[in-house]
């Protein structure tokens, strides 16, 4: 069976730190590994109107924003499809008939969707497009018969409703679809990183991500202000790694090399660790060398970004050529489905014949 990839992110801003430690880092590696046979990488504007219905400029905006993080990142056209979802309209005819799939009790017990119901205070307020969003996302995935799903750990009950999608499908129709795995990054710090202000996610409307976007000085000013442990008063006191987002953000981005090159006096993070714990050791410090880090994780980032920001034309282009092939690959997925699902009328020469025998013998 082919190795195929599909992963994807909603523009409703530019990417951050937390895209890149839980999801795109990963995505290069694997694009790069040689071991997939196809990868689409999907810019979910579709997805990202079921919440932002009111603010299409906002998406529409956002899309080059995205485009431009992939490729700053290390995406490359030659060896992954970048496409928009919204211009591959078999999602749309995918995402009707999982609907018979599902039931409304399995929707409301999906995790994410049940937080959301309770945060925004929908009850039975919610738009359907919204409520239903984990069945379109079972249809981004399943019409590129995605084998591996690189994303967050916040994915995972989306990915888990499409398997028992495909289980489902497969079951009653014969089979059909391929099911999906979840790849989590390897590093738990990479898992969920919080916001610079301590909070467990980063947002943009919480205004505590650094982005891949951010300059030098924006990036430096917004570790130096970060959070750390509110028990850590003077110098001397004991202090807690443990829930510190600027450990936290050291777990994922720091290496041994990064205390050779800024911080000799220490050997590794363990060591860095271990002193801030017994006390003696302050927070600017600490930042200090985070952002030293950081400063050399988004640097080639930033450069290519403003790089590839020259010719914009040309990434319309290519995520044009990207949507084309995308709708090509999933009208192939559809045409199986309509098929097992005998929906296929006019291509089964079988069905017209046996019919007409039908009625003719009845004459
Ligand atoms: N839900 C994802 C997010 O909010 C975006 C997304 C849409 C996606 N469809 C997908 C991710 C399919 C992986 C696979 O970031």
């Amino acid at each position: 069976m082919k190795k195929i990839i599909l992963t994807g992110d909603r523009p409703t801003g530019p990417l951050h730190v937390g895209h890149y430690a839980g999801s795109l880092k990963r995505r290069v590696e694997l694009q790069n590994s040689g071991n997939f046979d196809e990868i689409y990488i999907m810019i979910a504007d579709a997805q990202a109107l079921t919440d932002n219905m009111e603010n299409p400029e906002k998406v529409r905006q956002n899309i080059i924003e995205v485009a431009l993080d992939y490729l700053a990142c290390g995406l490359d056209p030659k060896k992954s499809v970048l496409f928009i979802q919204s211009q591959v309209p078999q999602l749309c005819e995918m995402s009707f008939y999982y609907m018979n799939l599902v039931t409304v009790a399995r929707l409301k017990r999906n995790p994410t969707v049940k937080t959301e119901i309770q945060m925004r205070n929908f009850e039975e307020r919610i738009p359907v497009g919204f409520f239903t969003y984990p069945i379109s996302q079972a249809a981004d995935i399943t019409a590129f018969k995605a084998t591996t799903v690189p994303v967050g750990e916040d994915q995972a009950p989306m990915i888990e409703q499409t398997r028992e999608i495909v289980h489902r499908f497969n079951h009653v129709y014969g089979e059909t679809l391929v099911e999906p795995n979840i790849l989590l990054p390897d590093n738990s710090a990479c898992l969920r990183l919080p916001g610079t202000d301590g909070k467990a996610k980063m947002s943009k409307s919480l205004g505590n991500c650094i982005y891949l976007s951010d300059t030098e000085d924006e990036i430096k000013k917004k570790v130096m202000s970060m959070y750390t442990d509110p028990t850590h008063l003077r110098v001397e006191d004991p202090g807690h790694v443990e829930g510190n987002p600027v450990f936290t953000y050291l777990d994922a981005f720091s290496c041994d090399e990064d205390f050779e090159k800024y911080l000799p006096e220490y050997k590794n993070l363990d060591e860095l660790k271990a002193h801030y714990t017994r006390g003696g050791l302050g927070d600017v410090k600490v930042k200090r060398f985070l952002n030293n880090v950081l400063q050399d994780v988004l640097r080639p980032i930033r450069e290519r970004r403003i790089e590839f920001s020259k010719d914009i034309p040309s990434i319309y282009k290519m995520l044009e050529q990207g949507s084309k092939i995308a709708e090509q690959k999933a009208a192939q997925t559809l045409a199986e489905m309509k098929s097992a699902m005998k929906i296929n009328y006019f291509e089964d020469k079988d069905l017209i014949e046996n019919q007409a025998k039908k009625f003719s013998n009845s004459n």
